[in-house]
């Protein structure tokens, strides 16, 4: 019998991970909160944890659940800047899912940037009140303009097909660039300079964070246009809120926020909102802002849901190798014991 505790569940989790649930065999506890290390001991006689983009994996959380006897750590996402890798080697098993559906992703980054361009959030309240005048509902055409893809793995891809699909002129730019793809790279002030769009597609790392900041925002086109689905600290959004400002930038479409970790998800509605910065970017006309949403589709959460259970019962029921386990090593081709198909630890 494998138990599983799962941490900021939400009603589609449920509905996405139930058909894998078997009595005698698997059983789930669905759990409400996030994992901290407040909330850790919930895990308590449980073999596993599955958790998301918002749950807190430091080191004193997974010590926490290394005493509970917990072996797996299952991530029911991609990114897993949340969890302290390094400290997990040896003591806790980290999986995720590396993609899920990278679809998902570029089309609402696609979705945002339509809708802003063209109005389309002000037409839909506009017409529903049957005001249905066209004033200042003026759009551009996406045909002819030159979009900078920033980062050109598996969801930067699926963008640039998209964008292809537009017409549009495609420059990118990559710290590792694909070989043979057919993409144009260009340099990063390159790609900065001569976009009228750009969409991040790149993971969080120290060469990442707030790679949109005041000095690359001055290098950008006048009425530049900005997406992200990527994490919400590659953009320094005090900058982004400078920038709307003075009119440099003409819209900014925002799946993400650095700091939505204790907003994303809920319903703050009938709360009055302590951000400052995220309640000032909201009310500009300009800005769109969805609640880290991109991944939500029938398919992606169909394909977490068995990516993340092959990724536990590999742990329990196979030989333990997992081909999405994660450790500090990962990707470093010498010591990395994947790579031999051999456990991480
Ligand atoms: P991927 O790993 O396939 O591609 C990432 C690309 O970024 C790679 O080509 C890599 O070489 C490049 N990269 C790495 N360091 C870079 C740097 N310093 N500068 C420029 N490029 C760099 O990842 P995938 O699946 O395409 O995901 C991209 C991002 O999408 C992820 O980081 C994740 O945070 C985000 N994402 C967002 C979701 C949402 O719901 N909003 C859901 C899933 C992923």
């Amino acid at each position: 019998m494998i138990k599983i505790a799962f941490f900021e569940t939400k009603e589609y989790d449920k509905a996405s991970f139930a058909p894998y649930e078997k009595e005698g065999e698997i059983e789930f506890k669905f759990l409400e909160t996030k994992l901290t290390e407040m909330t850790a001991e919930l895990a308590r006689g449980c073999d596993a944890v599955c958790v998301f983009v918002n749950d807190t994996v430091n080191a004193a959380v997974i010590d926490k659940l290394c005493e509970y006897g917990i072996k797996v750590i299952a991530l029911r996402c991609a990114g897993y800047n949340n969890v302290d890798i390094r400290h997990a080697y040896g003591k806790i098993h980290i999986m995720r899912v590396p993609a899920y559906s990278p679809y998902a992703i570029a089309e609402h980054a696609m979705a945002l940037l339509l809708t802003s361009i063209r109005r389309i959030h002000k037409a839909y309240i506009r017409t529903r009140d049957f005001n249905f005048s066209l004033n200042g509902l003026a759009g551009f055409d996406l045909h002819g303009k030159t979009v900078g893809v920033v980062g050109t793995g598996r969801i930067g891809r699926v963008f640039i097909d998209i964008c292809r699909g537009f017409g549009m002129n495609i420059i990118a730019y990559d710290a590792y660039p694909a070989k043979d793809s057919g993409i144009n790279y260009v340099t990063l002030d390159e790609l900065f300079e001569k976009s009228d769009i750009i969409s991040m597609h790149c993971p969080l790392t120290d060469d990442t964070r707030h790679m949109i900041n005041r000095d690359s925002i001055e290098k950008m086109k006048k009425g530049v246009v900005i997406l992200n689905t990527s994490p919400g600290a590659l953009i320094d959004a005090e900058a982004l809120l400078e920038g709307i400002k003075a009119r440099k930038i003409g819209a900014a479409c925002l799946d993400v926020y650095e700091e939505e970790a204790d907003l994303f998800f809920e319903d703050r509605s009938g709360h009055i909102l302590n951000d400052e910065l995220l309640a000032r970017l909201i009310s500009m006309p300009n800005v769109i802002v969805t609640s880290h949403q991109a991944f939500l589709t029938t398919e992606a959460l169909n394909n977490i849901a068995e990516t993340t259970m092959n990724n536990i019962r590999s742990y329990f029921e196979n030989d333990g190798i997992c081909d999405n386990e994660l450790c500090y090593r990962c990707g470093n081709i010498e010591t990395c014991k994947k790579e031999r198909k051999e456990r991480c630890f």
